[in-house]
């Protein structure tokens, strides 16, 4: 059941809409003013909002940049006079949801707030993907006609038939694991439920503690109010734990637990919450190694890894690289809009002959700008550029695998400075903020990344926790 609040200082529509609402099976709270409602706001988050922006005390712009400020995930929906449309266009960009104006339709409200309840309900299910999204990832997407990528498809299957088998997929980077997780998930008969997804590399340990199994208000500094972990939002559907071997050890022998009883309780909390979920995870690390070194527990190993999907590394499925390739082109013709159909046999050639390090990812970026720069039809050597092999091999299959950049340098130029900032971002950006990961990603140290950021004047970038 969604909860709603009304916030109106008009006494005929609070009550209007509560009688309405709650017939239509809504919890519904009304208040006269925003001063009145904000403490319940806070407390009880509401799936949603009707906010009247002509309101006695702080108006309702004030109001909804507060609620935005505390929470982004309550939706609001701004109802206004005629001769306040313009606000409620500026309500929009703080983030309200949509809006209606007086005097309206019960009706026509109904419409606006299932159409808002269902929208927060996808964005709480993260990963929440439409059917047709869905159908695009189903084997279609995973090409290949090697034997070895043959056993794959044959074990997806297999398991996308058992929704209860932990399954761990393994491989180097960029070898498709993720793409294997989600076609494991969209074939199975969770598919219609959430694949929720973490990277547990991309956190430090507390945060990654909060983020599976959530916390209740006040479990430590910080955390202002309950929220829930990934696990529960994985209810039903599938949780795909990317880079489990970064798991510490803690945290590993908690998810243990969760698994051998199926259920759990948040950080703080005493209630045990009951979860079925199927557990995907996946690792480019050597767990064998990461066991005998006393970093990874042998138990939750077997349990993560009731079937294991071995990803082969690109280069021993030779045969499935022209496929890919020509796969690739098909995907950035259209993006691109270019009109490449043939490929050249020196690009064969020289393709076959690669040892590509980032494996299928590698070929893909490789493809990507090669079309890109290609205006005719046939995909020629001078367009194909690869990028360097890494120093040691082992770079290969680090946990955070640094890809390569490329940029084009603008007509009117780029200053160095500019290209740093970028840089910097971009890696914050693909480590959730973590700025320890950021600065092993651009390999400098943590103090230089400080200094920089602080150069660039690069806020410390903190990511929602889903909330
Ligand atoms: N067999 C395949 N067919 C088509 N595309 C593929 C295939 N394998 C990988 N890709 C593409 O290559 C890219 C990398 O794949 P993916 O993200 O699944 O790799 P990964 O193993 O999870 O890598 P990492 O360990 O770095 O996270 C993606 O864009 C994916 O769509
Ligand atoms: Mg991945």
């Amino acid at each position: 059941m969604a909860s709603v609040f009304v916030i109106d200082d008009d006494p005929r529509i609070r009550s209007s809409l509560k009688e309405f609402l709650e017939a239509e099976d809504y919890e519904v709270s009304v208040y006269p003013t925003g001063e009145d409602a904000l403490p319940y706001v806070y407390r009880e988050i509401p799936d949603l909002i009707l906010l009247d922006l002509k309101l006695p005390g702080i108006d309702g712009l004030t109001v909804l940049e507060k609620i935005k400020s505390r929470n982004t995930t309550i939706e609001v929906v701004i109802i206004t006079g005629y001769a306040e449309v313009s606000s409620a266009v500026r309500a929009m960009k703080l983030g309200a949801i949509d809006y209606i104006k007086k005097p309206f339709d019960l009706e026509e409200m109904l419409l606006i707030i299932e159409k808002a309840v269902e929208i927060k309900k996808k964005s709480d299910q993260l990963a929440y993907l439409t059917r047709e999204e869905r159908e695009l990832l189903g084997f279609g997407e995973i090409v290949g006609t090697s034997k070895k990528m043959k056993e794959v498809f044959d074990l997806i299957r297999q398991v996308a038939d058992s929704p209860k088998t932990s399954v761990l997929v393994c491989g180097e980077t960029g070898t498709g694991k993720e793409l294997v997780a989600k076609a494991i998930h969209y074939n199975s008969e969770r598919a219609e439920k959430p694949l929720i997804e973490i990277n547990c590399s991309a956190f430090q340990e507390n945060l990654l503690e909060a983020e599976i199994f959530g916390y209740e208000a006040g479990a430590f500094t910080g955390a202002r109010q309950r929220k829930k972990g990934l696990f529960e939002l994985a209810h039903q559907g599938s949780f795909f734990l990317d880079e489990i071997g970064d798991m510490s050890l803690e945290i590993q022998s908690k998810l243990l637990k969760v698994i051998e009883e199926q259920r759990f309780r948040r950080v703080g909390g005493t209630k045990e919450i009951k979860v079925d979920t199927r557990i995907i995870s996946a690792t480019s690390q050597d767990l064998n190694k990461r066991i005998r070194e006393g970093l990874f527990r042998q138990d939750l190993y077997y349990r993560l890894n009731v079937v294991t999907i071995e990803l082969p590394h690109l280069h021993e499925r030779g045969e499935d690289i022209i496929l890919l390739t020509e796969h690739f082109v098909n995907l950035f013709n259209a993006e691109f809009k270019r009109h490449v159909t043939r490929i050249d046999n020196d690009v064969k050639e020289l393709l076959m002959a690669h040892s590509w390090p980032g494996n299928v990812r590698e070929l893909k970026n490789v493809i990507e700008r090669a079309v890109l720069f290609e205006k005719g039809e046939l995909l020629s050597r001078k367009s194909v550029r690869l990028f360097d092999e890494p120093i040691t091999p082992t770079a290969a299959i680090s946990p955070t695998p640094v890809h390569p950049i490329e940029f084009e340098i603008p007509p009117e130029g780029i200053s160095m400075d500019e290209i740093e900032k970028s840089l910097i971002e971009k890696a914050l950006l693909d480590t959730n903020g973590n700025q320890t990961k950021a600065a092993k990603l651009l390999r400098i140290t943590r103090e230089t990344m400080k200094y920089r950021m602080k150069k660039y004047s690069l806020k410390k970038v903190i990511f929602p926790l889903h909330e």
